[in-house]
């Protein structure tokens, strides 16, 4: 066990080569109840690349050592140290073979990273440094191996025995049996995997570009055979997408996906044998909610373009994490664009990185796409890594052109193929396939925080101008930061919202590309006009610009950027909000200005139901709250409340038509059905909040008949969340219904800690004591702690804070990485009211003293913050 305050920090700057390469590895994997035994067989030799050294350090983690040998000569005690999760050899010769024999208790394994148990069946998470748990090896993604694995368990109760590449042998001693099989690609070990179980298979098969046939199997437990046509069709379309867009094949003969219940993340690309959160592969109408199904899509599609954005050409060490996240999200996001809407897709993807990424860069966590050090590097698989990563190369791709960025990509996959590199060498590609100096560019992967751009204008005869102005507030250990190069794509809009032309050209949008701290652009415009900025969301920055209302409502009728419409009306809701906050408006009167804006959204909704509803969207609490400080969660909730229940009155008779004209009479699952739900769910919240007396009997109607489950649990939740009469028995129904659908009670569990309001604090609490809760379940534990802390009203209370502490600490005693995780919940502390500030900073401080090194990283670091 590791104790409290053991406080590593590993330094980008410290890299250094490992003095020995893995060429092979044999493992041999015995899996017995209690004790599984694994003995490996390393091919080491001298790594030409490094200084010379005769000693190796090797990785290893709880580890029973039965037995080590060097070249067959068998090394007593004296011969090695094995301490503090490291294990020296000295005095190796230019070559060597490691032997080294170690048991290990997978049953006893909570943390799920290693190999450890999930309803009965065996299988490993590796990534980021989990083979370490396994056995002895230098754990870091630059040493390359061909691995060679046999797994040995009981034939009757572990059937399928699963690890990378291909089954090249197999038999059987009596009750147990054996599989050995072989990946041809040399792997960094973060991309082991193993999987022993009973489990059933939905097999299919694709045939590459090339001609060759790959046979696709996808494994859950036998209840949710069912459950993965969508993941299997999701995983073609990305196979094929990949190979038209970026011109890559799948390389194994067999591509494998196994459903686990039990998983710290969404899922994991190990080489030719995904592991997902079944969370992440399990789909179906009756249990899946339509956003599920699109998770599902986009996350089967992302595990399998890292089979060469991670998995061909790896990471040189962990520092160059978004050097396969941020390209392989920026990969599955066009891939979903391509798959449905790709306006809506966008919204989402920005909705999600201003809401939770921005936050992140703005708090005490707050750290480059490519750090500089970490303590923990579990706790560095951030939505900066993955979201703002994946920002950074869109910007490439929009500054190079679709054809010269898949140029580049194409030497990049050509150059690095096989090889551990870093985002620099990336970048390089793009320079060297464009011709253009990216040495500015650059700066975004090292420098933290979310740069302000703020824009003004002028009129003055007929030339109208643009003044930008960059800044990037001071980050914890970056004070000073420079100026960026910020791509600004734009068109100004005359009062019918035509874009009018920008020089004598007749161009009509441009992208400016700026690189100083101000900058001024002129544009011959004579006439009155409203600037549609950042289209398309052109760089991740947070644009200030004072428009007036009736910009915005000019926007949000006529832009053709789905972005900027978007963002005109998320700014119009916030102005009306920050009124309500600081008590300058009334609720009915801001809702009586938005009325008439509002209302064309809703005429306009068949165009595209889903951009609609993204529209009528309120703001959160949380987003509200995080532009007032010192927070007070009550006035924010408050406001919250107020603007919604008079918009419900204002537009009630639209509202109720939307919660019934959009009823379908049978199930589809497209893109178009899919919006409409969304819509009517949307519209029904509306109606409920305005207390409309129609309200409960069209939700009742809706939960008790569901063509799907987006439709029943849209009902569910605003039965529950406005506390409408038969919300207890339809609660009570849903969790009789639904009690063996796991996913499906992570729902239950979710809607009720996301009641908002003081009192669900007391609902909260006896979730946890449910006898279907399970601190074990990373799922169950993230679907009533993850919704209580996005419920600023119940989570900002002196309960909620006890609540929450005492929560943290029970997860951190069995899953740290979780328990890290959650602790992000508590990054607004610096931003609270002095009261609720004091109450929480002694609680949090509390469960510090006695954290794990990943939960007091997080800890720590928002403990100093003030
Ligand atoms: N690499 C995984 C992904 O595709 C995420 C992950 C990280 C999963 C660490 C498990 C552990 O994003
Ligand atoms: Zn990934």
């Amino acid at each position: 066990m590791e104790t409290a305050h053991a406080a590593v920090t590993t330094r980008l700057s410290d890299y250094q080569p490992p003095a020995y390469l893995v060429d092979s590895v044999n493992l041999d994997v015995d899996i017995r109840d209690g004790v599984t035994t694994v003995t490996s067989e390393l091919a080491l030799r001298r790594n030409p690349e490094a200084a010379v050294s005769d000693t190796m350090s090797f990785n290893g983690e709880g580890l029973v050592i039965r037995s080590l040998a060097l070249d067959g000569k068998v090394l007593e005690e004296g011969e090695y140290r094995y301490e503090n999760g490291e294990l020296l050899l000295s005095g190796l010769p230019e070559q060597a073979t490691l032997i080294s024999v170690v048991d290990i208790e997978p049953e006893k394994n909570t943390a799920l990273e290693g190999l450890y148990m999930s309803n009965g069946m065996y299988c490993t998470q590796c990534e980021a440094q989990g083979f370490r748990h396994i056995t002895f090896f230098p754990d870091r993604p630059d040493v390359l191996s061909r691995f060679c694995t046999t797994v040995r368990a009981d034939k009757k109760r572990y059937p399928l025995l699963l690890s990378n590449g291909n089954p090249v042998e197999q038999g059987e001693e009596g009750e147990r049996h054996w599989v050995t099989w072989e990946d041809p690609f040399p792997k960094p070990c973060y991309l082991f995997a193993l999987v022993a179980g009973n489990l059933a298979c939905l097999e299919d098969s694709f045939v590459t570009a090339s001609g060759r046939e790959v046979a696709l199997r996808l494994y859950a437990e036998h209840r949710d055979l069912d459950k993965l046509d969508h993941a299997m069709a999701s995983l073609k379309h990305a196979m094929r997408w990949d190979e038209q867009t970026y011109g890559r094949e799948y390389d194994l003969d067999i591509y494998m996906i196994v459903a686990v219940s039990h998983f710290n993340m969404g899922a994991m690309e190990n080489k030719g044998l995904n592991i997902f959160n079944t969370s992440c592969v399990l789909a179906h109408p009756a249990t899946t909610t339509d956003a599920g199904f699109q998770r599902v899509e986009s996350v089967v599609a992302h595990e399998y373009f890292h089979n060469w954005s991670g998995n061909r050409v790896t990471c040189r060490d962990w520092f160059q994490l978004s050097l396969k996240e941020g390209f392989t999200v920026f990969r599955d996001q066009m891939f979903s664009a391509d798959m449905n809407s790709a306006a809506v897709q966008r919204v989402n993807d920005v909705d999600f990185l201003v809401n939770h990424q921005f936050p992140e860069d703005q708090g005490p966590m707050a750290h480059p796409v490519r750090p500089a050090e970490y303590q923990k590097i579990d706790n560095f698989y951030t939505l900066t890594i993955y979201e703002k990563g994946a920002e950074i190369v869109r910007m490439q791709y929009h500054l190079l052109g679709a054809e010269s960025f898949r140029k580049a990509t194409d030497l990049y996959f050509d150059r690095f193929d096989g090889q551990a590199v870093t985002c620099d060498d990336f970048v390089d590609c793009m320079e060297e396939v464009s011709g253009m100096d990216m040495g500015q560019f650059r700066r975004w992967y090292s420098q933290a925080g979310t740069p302000i751009l703020s824009v003004t204008s002028e009129q003055s005869g007929d030339t109208y101008s643009l003044t930008f102005r960059q800044q990037t507030p001071p980050t914890p250990g970056q004070s000073d930061k420079q100026p960026l190069v910020i791509p600004v794509r734009l068109a100004l809009l005359d009062k019918a919202g035509e874009p009018v032309a920008l020089d004598d050209t007749g161009l009509r949008e441009t992208v400016l590309i700026l690189r100083e701290q101000e900058q001024t652009f002129q544009f011959p415009v004579g006439q009155t006009v409203t600037p549609s900025l950042l289209r398309g969301f052109s760089a991740p920055v947070v644009l200030e610009f004072d428009y007036r209302a009736d910009q915005l409502a000019t926007l949000l009728a006529h832009d053709t950027d789905g972005y900027c419409r978007w963002s005109a009306a998320q700014r119009l809701y916030f102005a009306a909000l920050d009124r309500l906050v600081t008590g300058h408006g009334k609720a009915e009167d801001e809702a009586l200005k938005l009325a008439p804006v509002l209302e064309q959204v809703i005429e306009r909704a068949g165009e595209d139901a889903a951009q609609a509803a993204l529209l009528l969207t309120l703001p959160t609490e949380v987003a509200l709250g995080d532009r007032h400080t010192p927070l007070d969660p009550s006035a924010i909730h408050a406001a919250h409340q107020q603007l919604k229940r008079a918009l419900g009155r204002a537009l009630q008779a639209q509202w109720l038509s939307l919660s019934e004209n959009l009823l379908a009479t049978e199930l589809q699952m497209d893109g178009v059905a899919m919006g409409r739900r969304q819509l009517r769910n949307l519209a029904l919240d509306y109606l409920a909040a305005g207390e409309h007396k129609e309200a409960a009997r069209i939700a009742v109607e809706l939960f008790e008949l569901p063509l799907c489950m987006t439709e029943e649990l849209g009902a569910l939740r605003v039965l529950v969340h406005h506390r409408l009469p038969g919300a207890e028995l339809a609660l009570k129904q849903f969790a009789e219904k639904w009690k063996e659908e796991a996913l499906v009670m992570d729902q239950w569990f979710s809607v009720q800690a996301s009641v908002p309001g003081e009192t669900t604090v007391e609902s909260v609490a006896a979730l946890l004591e449910h006898p279907a809760f399970d601190w074990k379940v990373p799922n169950r534990v993230r679907s009533v702690l993850g919704a209580l802390a996005g419920n600023p009203s119940a989570f900002n209370t002196d309960e909620g804070y006890a609540l929450f502490t005492r929560a943290l600490a029970t997860v951190d005693a069995l899953n740290p990485q979780i328990a890290a995780r959650i602790g992000n919940a508590a990054a607004r502390l610096h931003k609270l009211e002095s009261g609720r500030q004091r109450a929480f900073r002694t609680l949090l401080q509390g469960v510090n003293d006695k954290a794990s090194p990943n939960l007091s990283e997080v800890l720590s670091r928002i403990l100093g913050s003030r």
